[in-house]
């Protein structure tokens, strides 16, 4: 192997991905594996079991725990009985929900549940997962952002409030574990046509409007997150931690 394609090598790396089942955690748990990693997908009821399916018959060891990041304390469970048989080089917090509905008219169960998914859930997961990576001196936290870390969204203030609070605790754990060899990083991906933005791609006016603004001119796919997060995961970005990389075909840049 060269010089480089060490740097972006995850051979004998191991990858826990939340989120894997479908959309964006599905194409970055396939994209780590196809760079060597053996992956383990976090999900719930047996939704990562095709990912999973794929990522063997390509030839990667790759494990499915079973856990619901809406359930903080079946989750920890999961977790202690996990980490005793894997050491995990690589979290990945892809996992998300998103509820729409005026702030006025919106429901304080949808609110729980989205702070619970996309912050309560990766804050723990790091927690738990760190503590293994903190006395090997080495590992990757990658956090899964939006472009409603920075801006405020329409209709999704609970969603905003959680993604802007995940790039806060990606800085501050980057600065706690930089000196201990753990780098945390986040992506935040740009519009992408998953399950996530289907309610914004079958509105033909808000569809117009978002993709007006795109100056690559296309909605993004799932593949596209796949460099940046092979990258944060691998040696390439060892003295790159507390960093958003957006990815998002130019609309920050508007
Ligand atoms: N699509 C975009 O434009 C976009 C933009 C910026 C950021 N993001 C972020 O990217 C991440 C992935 O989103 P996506 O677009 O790929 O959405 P998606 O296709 O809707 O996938 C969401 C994933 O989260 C999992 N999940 C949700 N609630 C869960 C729970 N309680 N327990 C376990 N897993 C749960 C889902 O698992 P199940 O299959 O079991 O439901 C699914 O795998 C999210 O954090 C999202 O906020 C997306």
């Amino acid at each position: 192997m060269t010089a480089t394609a060490t740097l972006f090598s995850l051979e004998g790396r191991t990858a826990l991905v939340t989120g894997a089942g479908r959309g964006i955690g599905r194409a970055i748990a396939l994209g780590l594996a196809d760079a060597g990693a053996g992956l383990v997908l976090l999900g719930r009821n047996g939704s990562t079991a095709a990912t999973a399916d794929e990522i063997a018959a390509a030839g990667r060891p790759v494990d499915v725990v079973d856990a619901d990041l809406g359930d903080l304390a079946g989750l920890r469970t999961t977790i202690d009985e996990f980490a005793e048989r894997t050491d995990v080089d690589v979290l990945v917090n892809c996992a998300g929900v998103i509820r729409r509905a005026a702030f006025l008219d919106a429901a304080d169960a949808d609110w729980d549940e989205v702070m619970t998914v996309n912050l309560d859930a990766p804050r723990l997961l790091s927690r738990w997962v760190a503590a293994g990576m903190l006395d090997r001196g080495r590992g990757k936290i990658i956090n899964i952002a939006s472009l409603l870390s920075f801006q405020g969204g329409k209709d999704v203030a609970s969603y905003t409030a959680s993604k802007h609070a995940i790039v806060g605790l990606t800085r501050a754990l980057a600065n706690e574990w930089a000196p201990r060899g753990v780098q945390v990083n986040a992506i935040a991906p740009g519009y992408i046509a998953t399950d996530n933005t289907a309610a914004l791609r079958s509105d033909p006016a808000r569809e117009a409007e978002i993709l007006a603004r795109i100056p690559t001119g296309r909605w993004g796919r799932p593949p596209d997150i796949v460099g940046a997060a092979v990258f944060l995961a691998a040696p390439a970005s060892d003295y790159v931690t507390g960093h958003t990389l957006v990815v998002d075909g130019g609309w920050m840049s508007r």
